[in-house]
């Protein structure tokens, strides 16, 4: 099998913005307590912050960690979490059906976020709170003092402003799962009032509107476009998420889920070619809105029971079957990826890269303990599982400008149409004149060969080949076997137009 990459160093996709590789991090199972903050432990430092997780999240060198949700966001109060910790209340989070004692907030937040080098992304509660309450985040945030809320912070501790830049408007609110959830109307009615607020408090913040993300929901794009109608001028990204399952389609199927992320991200494109095309405003005929894909990941719902998905126009509800409801920090959601799921992390990373012309932001969803590649237990251990490598070798490598290839070559039948056995995405640095080469062979059993041409380029030499495969694609890391499965680095061919890429694998080639 063989697949043939034709780049030309003129053929320039895009630079990848440093957000692309970003995370997400809510309240919601033990992402927050027991994953960021596990206080009077002797693995967590004075302000209760897990210090082997802080090293984890550091080497990941994410651009922005969204935070505090996710469903969370909708049913919270920002309020709630400030302030001395003896006095916060324990609320009821109605998205995860546990207790929220909100013993880590806003400040927790920015601190922690600061101490791993990372920007926060915050979203406000667009759900069930009001836009006065967004824009006093904001003024707690970022105005530097002299307010109520500025005041208010620095009393609190933190005398500079976090100056916080990216704001989400809200979360998911095309679903009835939402607390809060309304029409696209009335959702940009109220993100248009809160962005003008919020951007009242500070001119200089960006806003992300909260586009649609299930594409089964008879709303899925007609949201978008409803909402950018009144959106358009006031916001600088839309928002969608995506998660691939696998669901018995078959182990090729899954593993060529890259495709469907490819068609949903156009999908996005698509609307926001079509919302500019209609703006009237000469200010407005030559913006362009980025994307924000702030959920990303391979999700099996391994402890989720969906009811009604038959039925989307009645009540969506969910049950987890890892926990009783009402519970403070439950283990829940805490998926276990094998060889396979971390494969197909590697194509969607793939494909992200392949869409950097307009994907700006993208968060790993998410980033502890919660579908996520970092896993920490009670006694102070942390385990990388099989999705924490492709992800860190993207954030690592996958960074330069991506040439856009023409592809020809072998190809198999998957359920997303004849797709190349093998899809690549390749970036260029142009400082360390370095290519690197993101492969997956999505052949489950042949080897396959890779024929990459570099037009304009003096000679592009392989230097090194990290290889991510292995004979069991169920396997996965533990905290008994936590290097079960790891990329392994190898030396490959010194001609670029002649690579071979394992069964099942996923590469990164990094040539000079
Ligand atoms: O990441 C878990 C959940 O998935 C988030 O809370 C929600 O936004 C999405 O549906």
């Amino acid at each position: 099998m063989k697949s043939v990459y034709n780049y030309d160093k003129l053929f320039e996709l895009g630079n990848v913005d440093p957000k692309v590789w970003s995370s997400f991090t809510e309240h919601l199972g033990r992402s927050i307590y027991g994953g960021i903050y596990d206080p009077d432990k002797p693995f967590s430092d004075e302000n209760g912050f897990r210090k082997d997780v802080k090293k984890a999240v550091k080497d990941l060198n994410l651009g922005v960690i969204r935070y505090p949700g996710g469903n969370f966001v909708s049913n919270y109060n920002w309020k709630d979490g400030i302030g001395s910790k003896d006095n916060r209340p324990k609320t009821m989070d109605f998205a995860w059906s546990s207790v929220e004692p909100n013993t880590f907030g806003i400040d927790d937040f920015c601190q922690w976020a600061e101490e791993v080098g990372v920007k926060p992304m915050i979203a406000v509660n667009l759900g069930t709170g009001d836009i006065r309450s967004a824009a006093e985040l904001v003024e707690y945030c970022n105005h530097d003092h002299g307010t109520y809320w500025s005041d208010l912070r620095i009393k609190n501790g933190h005398r500079k402003p976090y100056n916080i830049k990216y704001w989400c408007l809200g979360n998911e609110m095309e679903g009835d799962w939402q607390a809060g959830h309304m029409s696209a109307a009335d959702y940009a009615k109220k993100a248009r009032e809160a962005a003008k607020m919020m951007k009242w408090v500070d001119k200089s913040i960006s806003l992300v509107a909260c586009g649609s993300s299930y594409e089964m929901l008879p709303t899925y794009l007609k949201w978008d476009e409803t909402i950018m109608k009144d959106l358009y001028p006031y916001v600088d990204y839309i928002s969608t998420h995506n998660y691939n399952m696998n669901s018995g389609q078959g182990t090729l199927n899954f593993l060529s889920s890259w495709k469907q992320l490819d068609n949903h991200i156009q999908n996005t494109k698509n609307v926001l070619a079509y919302s500019k095309s209609l703006q009237k405003d000469p200010k407005y005929q030559n913006k362009d809105i980025k994307i924000c894909l702030d959920e990303w990941n391979v999700w099996n719902m391994q402890d989720i029971k969906i009811n009604n998905l038959d039925d989307l126009n009645g009540m969506t509800t969910f049950e987890l079957t890892d926990a009783k409801k009402w519970e403070e920090h439950p283990a829940i959601l805490q998926e276990k990826y094998s060889l396979l799921d971390a494969l197909t992390v590697g194509g969607l990373g793939i494909t992200i890269l392949n869409n950097v012309d307009q994907v700006e932001i993208a968060c790993l969803a998410q980033l502890l303990n919660v579908i996520s590649p970092i896993t920490t237990d009670e006694d102070g251990h942390l385990l990388k599982q099989t999705i924490y490598y492709p992800f860190e070798l993207l954030s690592k490598y996958g960074r330069g400008t991506v040439l856009s290839p023409r592809v020809s070559g072998d190809t198999q039948a998957t359920d997303y149409g004849d797709l190349p056995v093998v899809t690549s995405a390749t970036v260029y640095d142009k400082e360390k004149k370095q290519l690197h080469i993101f492969a997956l062979n999505t052949d489950l059993n042949n080897d396959a060969k890779l024929d990459l041409n570099f037009a304009g380029f003096s000679k592009v030499t392989p230097k090194e080949q990290i290889v991510f495969t292995g004979a069991d694609l169920k396997a996965t890391n533990t905290f008994e076997k936590p290097e079960n499965i790891v990329p392994k680095t190898t030396t490959p061919s010194q001609d670029v137009a002649n690579l071979s890429l394992p069964k099942a694998s996923w590469n990164v080639i990094n040539c000079d």
